[in-house]
């Protein structure tokens, strides 16, 4: 049986009995749709319930005053929503005489209303078959197609979108899109799915390769931290400059760099000749310039390195036992490469 039969023959029998369900009124449907983002059903029935019988009519809502709108929404958190929500209804009841637009492409011009709810707008209104994808979707269809790419990256909104679309019932839109929220919901739940009951256990990817608690993928977003790094580059009387490896784990083992001032945020000149290393390196007279003029930010995966280059010229140095004819010869990481190239072919 084709995916959709047998989603929609499993909606007959177990869908659940909600108050929107009974209207095709896109005023409704608006509500219940941003109500029920990032809120379970059970905790925005009440709220849906409020709203109805306080704001029968698009008009009701547009006249209300924000602080009631937002009085009301108190507990739903996410509170944009309930601002967008007012601003919106402004608009209908102004613009549009009231009158919902009635195609996705419309609809989604409104502010406040993305993919999602425009999809959900268009297919249960104006049967527009147009597939929602929201969390108890990406689960289904990860598990029943075995599909890995993660749900919250670019290409996996891309590739999910494209495959509800194909399973769309065209003649039943709003049926197909509610059924397989729900299914989602109640049979194919996050955690202890139904699956020893379930129409689709046949032909279900996930349960046949024991992926049902691998998928769906989410790609952890990476906290990206930033660093600030002020590199000496000494050069002496003779010629000679200080570089010295980096010791223990962490981005550059192995890898020689100039003396290194680590600091909070971009420092000047002179928090550069206050700092502890700075003093500790040259007691005697130096002159300090800044070599680039704007900071380079190096871009590492989980790091963001604000970088410094600065000159100091100075007679002497008992640490300073490199010569600068040899340079070339030490591995440095790239950020300092590339330094090189630029301060060498400007000498
Ligand atoms: N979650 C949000 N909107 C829904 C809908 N219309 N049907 C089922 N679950 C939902």
């Amino acid at each position: 049986m084709i995916f959709s039969n047998t989603l929609i023959y499993w909606y007959l029998q177990n869908s659940r009995e909600l108050p929107w369900r009974k209207t095709k009124n896109p005023y409704y449907i608006w509500l219940s749709e941003i109500m029920l983002q990032q809120t379970r059903v059970a905790q925005g029935l009440s709220y849906y319930l409020k709203f109805t019988s306080t704001f029968p009519t698009v008009f009701d809502l547009a006249k209300a005053e924000e602080s009631t709108v937002l009085k009301m929404w108190q507990g739903l958190g996410y509170y944009s929503r309930a601002r967008n929500l007012h601003f919106t209804a402004k608009q209908i009841a102004s613009d549009f005489n009231g009158e919902f637009p009635s195609t996705f492409k419309e609809i989604i011009k409104l502010k406040g209303i993305g993919d999602y709810t425009a999809s959900a707008i268009a297919s249960i209104c104006f049967d527009e078959p147009t597939a929602v994808v929201d969390g108890n979707v990406y689960r289904v269809l990860s598990r029943y197609f075995g599909i890995d790419t993660p749900i919250n990256s670019s290409a996996g909104i891309k590739e999910f979108k494209k495959l509800a679309q194909t399973l769309i019932d065209e003649t039943q839109p709003g049926t197909f899109n509610q059924a397989i929220m729900d299914f989602g919901a109640i049979q194919c739940k996050p955690k202890k799915p139904l699956c020893m009951f379930c129409p689709f256990a046949d032909g279900c990817v996930a349960l046949q390769k024991n992926l049902i608690e691998t998928l769906p993928v989410k790609e952890k977003k990476v906290k990206v931290r930033n660093r600030y790094f002020n590199f000496l580059v000494i050069k002496t009387n003779d010629n000679k400059t200080i570089l010295s490896e980096r010791k223990g784990k962490g981005i550059w083992q192995g890898l020689y760099q100039f003396p290194l001032v680590e600091s909070d945020k971009n420092i000047n000149k002179n928090d550069i000749i206050s700092s502890d290393e700075f003093v500790a390196l040259f007691p005697n007279e130096t002159t300090i310039s800044l070599f680039n003029k704007k900071e380079i930010v190096h871009k590492l995966s989980h790091q963001h390195l604000h970088t410094q280059f600065w000159i100091v010229e100075t007679a002497t140095s008992s640490e300073a036992k490199i010569n600068w004819s040899d340079i070339e010869k030490y591995p440095v990481p790239v950020l300092i490469a590339n330094f090189l190239k630029a301060f060498i072919t400007k000498k």
